[in-house]
């Protein structure tokens, strides 16, 4: 691993024409601010200038750094070029010119969720990332993704052949049956990438201004490059892509003008830290793991789904004394009272006055339970009062067949 400080239009001539596999390429956006910010114990201040005379400024930074970037690549070597919508039309226009438009191979969306309000505007949820190869006989490894939940399964496990007309249709043998696939194992890796951006506290955080996270870099080493390739990130700043490089047995250059970007950068490389998402490592639907049986007994009253909580599974919209009604259902083999305790030490930092908790199991009470607070108002789920019902109309049955003998 190799970081230089410097303009990477001087660094770069010294590498080898032809020797990168894989260049990602993350300059200022052209947002025409000064980025600053601080580590958590605010002991170091990181900052770029990103403050152009014009358009036009920054095409020329640009176009002199990537006619160099290019000459450094491998003929089966790939570039990814990260922007934003400030400038992504200047940097496609000088990448089709220099790579030549049949090397262009993807515009990548990067998605991610936000929270924050955007005034007469849609929300920026998404940064661009260009895929150039060098040549038409670029390296790439095909990353299969799982099926998304509404895939038909008959896609997934019948062949398909064409027919006479040259129509797609599933595939029969001479008895007329369906021919199966054997198990496919996904489908190939889209142009949207759902990749959450670093929370604020996660542990990868550096405090370096616009840092991306090592799972995205990881994503673009792992399509383009094999274990000992070299990649080069002439902007490096934290170092993110040496860090992300490092962990998956590559070789990398970083290059970076601010002093502070190199010694972070060889730091992180000593002390590599990498946050492994909860969203990613468990796929979107492990993320958002409201109890939906739970949630289905709300059906028809308005409620927003609480993820993730142990002891609420809902707040209702509606809301008493302006404070909106946690609901929890209780779990199976969960007393009545140990759902009742759940629920109030969940809710209790939201001051609510009333809580609802929904039995489902049959625990039989002749008085009220004296553990379960006047605020937890008891509901009995359907299938509760459903039970109940069949248990006595069991009991009528069994004492008028009595009556009768
Ligand atoms: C968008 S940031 C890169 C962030 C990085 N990908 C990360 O994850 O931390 C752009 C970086 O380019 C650096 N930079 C600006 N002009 C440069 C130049 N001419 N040569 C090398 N680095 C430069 C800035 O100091 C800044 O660190």
């Amino acid at each position: 691993m190799k970081v230089h400080f410097g303009d990477c239009l001087n660094v770069l001539p010294s590498l080898r024409i032809g020797s990168i596999d894989l260049t990602y390429v993350d300059p200022p956006f052209c947002t025409q601010r000064q980025h600053r910010l601080s580590t958590r114990d605010r002991t170091i201040e990181y900052s770029f200038d990103d403050r152009w005379k014009s358009l036009s400024e920054y095409g020329d930074f640009l176009s002199e750094r990537l006619r160099v970037i290019h000459l450094a690549l491998a003929p089966t070597g790939s570039l990814f070029f990260h922007c934003d919508k400030t400038a992504s039309h200047i940097a496609k226009f000088l990448l089709d010119e220099i790579f030549g438009t049949a090397n262009f191979r993807a515009e990548i969306i990067w998605h991610y969720k936000r929270w924050s309000n955007s005034a007469r505007n849609l929300l920026p949820a998404h940064q661009t990332i260009f895929f150039y190869s060098k040549t038409d006989n670029y390296k790439f490894n095909t990353v299969l993704t799982d099926y998304s939940p509404t895939t038909n399964v008959d896609q997934i496990l019948q062949r398909r052949t064409r027919d006479q007309s040259n129509k797609s249709v599933y595939d029969r043998d001479d008895n007329g049956n369906v021919v199966y696939n054997g198990t496919k194992k996904g489908v190939p890796l889209s142009d949207v990438w759902d990749i959450p951006f670093l929370n604020p506290k996660a542990k990868e955080r550096t405090g370096y201004p616009t840092q991306k996270p090592v799972f995205l870099l990881q994503r673009i080493i792992e399509l383009v490059t094999d274990p000992g390739d070299l990649v080069l990130d002439p902007f490096c700043g934290s170092g993110t892509t040496l860090v992300a490089a490092q962990s998956l047995m590559r070789e990398a250059i970083g290059i970076d003008t601010s002093k502070e970007a190199v010694a972070l950068t060889k730091k992180r490389l000593k002390q590599p830290v990498i946050t492994e998402s909860f969203l990613l490592k468990k796929g979107l639907k492990a993320y958002r793991n409201a109890d939906e049986t739970a949630l289905s007994l709300l059906n028809g009253v308005p409620y927003v789904p609480v993820h993730r909580n142990n002891g609420v599974d809902a707040f209702l919209k509606s809301t008493y004394k302006g404070v909106p009604i946690p609901v929890r259902v209780q779990k199976h083999g969960e007393s009545l009272s140990e759902a009742a305790a759940a629920l109030r030490k969940a809710a209790s930092s939201k001051n609510a006055h009333r809580m609802i908790l929904i039995a489902i199991d049959d625990i039989p009470t002749l008085f009220p339970d004296p553990t379960i607070p006047d605020s937890v108002v008891v509901v009995n789920a359907p299938g509760l009062s459903i039970k109940r019902l069949l248990a006595q109309m069991e009991l009528e049955d069994q004492s008028g067949c009595h009556a009768e003998t």
